[in-house]
Formats: C-alpha cells, structure tokens, sequence
C-alpha cells in the first residue's frame, strides 16, 4: 500500500478550500505542492502566498517539489510557508549535498526530484542524505501528461540500491499516474504515488483517492 499525494495543480483554484478539505477527509497521506518559476521549467505555478494559505487548511503533510532555478535562495521561505518535505531538482543543484543539509537545517525533510533523462545513479552518493526520491516519469512543467514507460527501470535500479544499502529513502512517482499503472508502478518500487489529473478530472476525487490507496 503506498502513500498518496494528490498534486494541488489540477485542483479548482477558485475553490482550493473545497479541494484542500477533500483531500483532508479523504485517505489521501501528503499535499504535493507543484512550485515553478518559468526559467528550469517552461510553466510557472504558484509560491509562498498559495501555499500559506494552503498550510492553514491543511491536516496532512505538505510534499513542496521545486521545480525552480537555484532553490537554495528560497529554502527558508519555503520553510516558513508551511513546507514539511522540500524536493529540489537534481539537475538544477550543482552542489547538492548543500542542498540536502540546509533544507535538513531547516527543519524539513529532504527530497531529490531527477527528471526523466538523468541516471538515477546519480544520486548514488548523497542517497544516505535524501528523505524522499522524488522521480519524475513525464517531463516537468505539466500536469496530464503521459507516464514515461522506462521509468519502471529506473525505479527498479534505485529500490536495490535503497535496500541494498538499508536505507529508508522513499520513492515517490511523479507525473502520468493513473488507475491502470498504479500497480505496475508500486509492483516496481515505488512508496509515493504522486496524482493530480486522475484524481481531479475524477467525479468523485475522493473515492480515486482511495482506489489507489487499496492498489
Ligand atoms: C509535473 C508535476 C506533477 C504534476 C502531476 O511537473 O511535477 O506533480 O502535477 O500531474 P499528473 O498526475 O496529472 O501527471
Ligand atoms: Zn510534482
């Protein structure tokens, strides 16, 4: 049974308290708070404000994924807004061991978002370091895309390593999850489901919530 994070990016922003209670009575585990600054990313989302509002209304774990150039700026301003996990891109850290020990400094758990193209390999030598793997199977800057097939590999790499090596790192999957690959993509590996346009273009969200929780 994996955790499930319904991604506020599909949510209705014009009734975002409607949402953010949904999820709260539903079996639903974290919030995944998508933040985007139009530069490492071809989109921009939301920030600070949104998500200390969200932080007010929220029971549940606020899972914050930066998908943002130089994240360390921000790291404590995210922190203030209410974030409880803090995923910075691996692609968009040239030091991020850095990275990973401020965001712990903080106060927050640490994540590591790596986009389809990066070997997960590359996070070999900070695993011990990172809380959550925060893998991306579409390219980010969307929601509703389609789940990228070869993602089932790279989670399969990364769970031997993870238990090769005792760790308690968590994968999370982030992009194209639906009702069909749910179980593949737990069968793989995977701890955290990640879903935004399954659950929200849903009529009832609450009752795909816990679809994919019993999967
Ligand atoms: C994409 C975001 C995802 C997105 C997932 O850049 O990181 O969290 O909201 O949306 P779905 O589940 O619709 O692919
Ligand atoms: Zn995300």
């Amino acid at each position: 049974m994996a955790l499930i994070a319904p991604s506020i990016l599909s949510a209705n922003f014009l009734k975002l308290s409607n949402d953010i209670h949904m999820i709260n009575e539903s079996q639903a585990d974290w919030f995944h708070l998508d933040v985007m600054d139009g530069r490492f990313v071809p989109n921009i989302s939301f920030g600070f404000p949104v998500i200390a509002a969200i932080k007010k209304e929220a029971r549940k774990t606020l899972d914050v994924h930066l998908m943002i150039e130089e994240p360390g700026k921000y790291a404590e301003e995210f922190r203030n807004a209410g974030a409880d996990i803090l995923s910075v891109h691996i692609e968009a850290c040239p030091h991020l061991h850095r990275n990973l020990q401020q965001i712990k400094s903080l106060g927050m758990q640490a994540g590591v978002a790596i986009n389809p193209h990066t070997p997960v390999q590359h996070m070999f030598d900070v695993l011990h370091d990172i809380d959550v793997v925060c893998m991306m199977s579409v390219n980010p800057g969307f929601g509703g895309q389609k789940f990228i097939a070869h993602t089932i590999e790279k989670i399969k790499t990364l769970k031997a390593e993870i238990v090769r090596r005792g760790l308690s790192t968590l994968i999370e999957i982030d992009g194209g999850v639906t009702l069909e690959n749910a179980s593949s993509i737990i069968a793989a590996g995977a701890d955290v489901l990640v879903a935004g346009n399954t659950v929200f273009s849903t009529s009832d969200p609450s009752d795909t919530i816990a679809k994919l929780k019993a999967m």
